[in-house]
């Protein structure tokens, strides 16, 4: 795991030096999710390809980039999912982005998931790696650094609810707005790593990317992003549901598979679970 946690690093500060001088401009290529891939996007994944490819301990690859996986290492134990640059089109506009990673022992899976790291791009580099615990690391003078551990509080005060509102169920947008007469602020950026790192960092709170009448099964990608972030908040001591169960006993019938997804503190997931075990 030392060697994966490593692979990491080396891939965050190149992915750090590519967001920096990289020309922005589309590729010519669509990925499997019929989105056309930003040349930042391709150059990414192929930097983490690159480093997991020197880990001997790397079986198998699946990216957000690619139609299939790749084997590495037919010695190696870990699987390993990966979006190289979420939320790579908000790169223009210079707002945060991030790198999300799940790990996996045996095979890809919720359930084979035995840790999950995501790096945020902002006016700081920083990564959160989750094992047992949740570890906060700032990359400083060129190395990452160990700040804390991350705990989320028992009822927060953010509220990032994604999905376009147009295409919301009247009683999840009944519920988002209950939120607010409450008191919640929004905060929603559209880059999940961002949006989701602070409601870790300032307190707790819900991100929401609800099904709508457009998308039944949402936008976010399960083993790519709702997956590494469900284990993430897990262990920090919130809960991750798509609506009525837990996003880790959730399966997958194809590696670009999406789901609803609600990551929060207790509080707010259980006003989730109550609306959404009435209505969805
Ligand atoms: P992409 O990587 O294609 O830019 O998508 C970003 C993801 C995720 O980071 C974010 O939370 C969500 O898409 C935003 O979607 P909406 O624009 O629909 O809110």
């Amino acid at each position: 795991m030392n060697q994966v946690f490593d692979a990491i690093q080396r891939s965050a500060k190149r992915i750090k030096n590519a967001i920096d001088i990289k020309d922005i401009g589309y590729s010519q290529q669509e990925n499997s999710s019929g989105e056309t891939q930003l040349q930042l996007d391709i150059q990414c994944d192929m930097i983490i390809e690159e480093e997991f490819s020197k880990v001997a301990a790397v079986h198998t690859i699946s990216s957000e980039e690619k139609e299939h996986a790749e084997e590495l290492h037919a010695d190696g134990k870990y699987f390993i999912s990966y979006d190289p640059l979420d939320g790579s089109s908000l790169v223009d506009v210079n707002l945060s982005v991030g790198s999300i990673f799940g790990i996996y022992e045996g095979g890809f899976g919720a359930e084979n998931m035995v840790a999950s790291c995501y790096v945020v791009y902002g006016p700081r580099v920083e990564m959160v790696f989750a094992q047992n615990k949740v570890k906060l690391y700032l990359l400083q003078a060129g190395d990452f650094e160990y700040v804390k551990e991350i705990r989320l509080t028992e009822k927060g005060k953010l509220n990032a609810p994604g999905g376009t509102q147009q295409n919301w169920e009247p009683y999840h947008k009944e519920m988002v707005d209950s939120f607010f007469k409450e008191g919640y602020r929004l905060r929603y950026s559209g880059g999940m790593v961002p949006d989701l790192h602070q409601i870790l960092l300032k307190g707790g709170g819900l991100f929401s990317y609800p099904g709508t009448s457009d998308k039944p099964e949402g936008k976010l990608r399960r083993l790519f992003e709702v997956f590494p972030f469900a284990f993430v908040y897990e262990k920090a001591g919130g809960e991750a549901i798509d609506g009525k169960g837990r996003l880790l006993e959730l399966g997958y019938r194809h590696l670009h598979d999406t789901s609803p997804c609600f990551f929060g503190s207790k509080y707010e997931i259980a006003r989730v679970k109550e609306v959404y075990s009435q209505n969805g």
